[in-house]
């Protein structure tokens, strides 16, 4: 098969993590005879350096055309004191909005050899920890209505019954293929717009009378995680809660280096995201985790090429090198061997 691919790399870390994933795809491409061919297009911080603006109209309509697109990360302190609608985040809502990518998927799973890099007590997580998180992400807080007037500052969380309809549906089709669990997060007993999101899922639940179905409010949802993470299978919510529970999610799994994901409009285009940010700290230190890069780019071929082998093939591989005992800095655990963001890649890309 022939792919296209748009590459985002973004700022900080990111460009030396998508390279990782970019190797890894090669390697792929030439064990099961695929040509991935790539077109690289800046967004962020850099574009706004090269551009003055952190989205151009070139980068969306490259990577609308592309058959996927693949993102490091964008921002960091350098651009923090720009103004709010050219920061370079907004290229990454840009993105997602232009190219209607209102489902996004961020599996949390926990592989075995890292149980010593998880925070939690090996009891209370046990084993084959794997939660589905199924995030909104092109309405909410952070599409609407905003300013900023005077001494006065607003953002405002909207959402209509269509939005919201199209992806808890996701989260009964996923949950369906999965344990059946589907936890709908929300904050009801005090937003509208989450009054409507509770209504719908209710609504919903009777055309999936397989998938058992319960509401938390975010706030005990956030505890619930850390308390008893084994009570999760697949949690559907808002753009902005999913936000901050999948980054909690991550630290269960060992770190968020680790979680990949896949912003989906519900056919087979996608763009893959790590979750993580562009980590000023560590940037160009050659230290950072690429793996949920190269577990993005295993997302890529299930969802939007359906290479499952392909996919499959990646996933054995981190799981091999994690085997043999090989820690970037953020999974380091004693006796581990530690390595960096390259030999990582490296080794990754060898055990296929
Ligand atoms: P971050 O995710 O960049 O970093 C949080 C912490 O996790 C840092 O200590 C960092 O070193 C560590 N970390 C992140 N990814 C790692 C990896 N692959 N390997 C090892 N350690 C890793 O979040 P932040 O510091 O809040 O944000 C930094 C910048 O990134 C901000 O400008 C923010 O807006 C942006 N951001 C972008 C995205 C994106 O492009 N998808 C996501 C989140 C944050
Ligand atoms: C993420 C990031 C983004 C988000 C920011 C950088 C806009 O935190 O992808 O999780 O909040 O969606
Ligand atoms: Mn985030």
């Amino acid at each position: 098969m022939k792919k296209h691919i748009a590459l985002v790399p973004g700022d900080g870390i990111g460009p030396d993590i998508v390279a990782e994933a970019v190797k890894v795809l090669d390697v792929v491409g030439k064990k099961f005879g695929h040509t991935f061919t790539y077109d690289t297009y800046l967004a962020g911080g850099c574009a706004i350096d090269a551009t003055g603006k952190p989205l151009s109209e070139e980068t969306l309509a490259g990577c609308s055309k592309s058959d996927s697109v693949l993102l490091g990360a964008v921002g960091g302190p350098k651009w923090d004191k720009v103004a709010s609608d050219l920061r370079p985040e907004k290229a990454l809502l840009g993105l997602r909005g232009g190219m209607g990518l209102f489902c996004n998927l961020r599996p949390a799973i926990l592989y075995k050899q890292l149980a010593d890099a998880c925070p939690l007590k090996n009891e209370i997580v046990g084993e084959g920890l794997d939660i589905m998180v199924v995030r909104e992400l092109t309405g909410g807080i952070y599409f609407g209505e905003r300013g900023r007037d005077g001494d006065k500052a607003y953002d405002t969380m909207s959402y209509t019954t269509a939005e919201i309809e199209r992806i808890v549906r996701k989260g009964f089709e996923i949950a369906q293929k999965r344990k059946k669990r589907l936890t709908s997060v929300d904050k009801a007993n005090i937003l509208n717009s989450s009054q409507l999101w509770r209504e719908i899922v209710e609504h919903l639940a009777s055309e999936y009378p397989d998938v058992a179905v319960n509401h938390l409010y975010v706030d005990n949802a956030a505890m619930q995680l850390v308390r008893n993470p084994r009570q999760f299978d697949v949690i559907v919510t808002e753009n902005m809660f999913g936000d901050i529970l999948s980054d909690e999610a991550s630290q269960i799994t060992g770190s968020i280096g680790m979680l990949p994901s896949a912003s989906l409009r519900g056919d087979s285009f996608g763009m893959y995201e790590p979750i993580h940010g562009s980590a000023p700290d560590i940037a160009g230190m050659d230290i950072a985790n690429p793996i949920a890069t190269i577990l993005s780019v295993a997302m890529m071929l299930r969802y939007s090429f359906s290479m499952e082998s392909e996919a499959a093939a990646i996933e054995d591989s981190v799981s091999k090198v994690l085997d043999a005992g090989y820690r970037t800095a953020d999974i380091y655990t004693e006796s581990m061997k530690k390595v960096g963001t390259k030999e990582m890649g490296d080794l990754i890309a060898q055990a296929l």
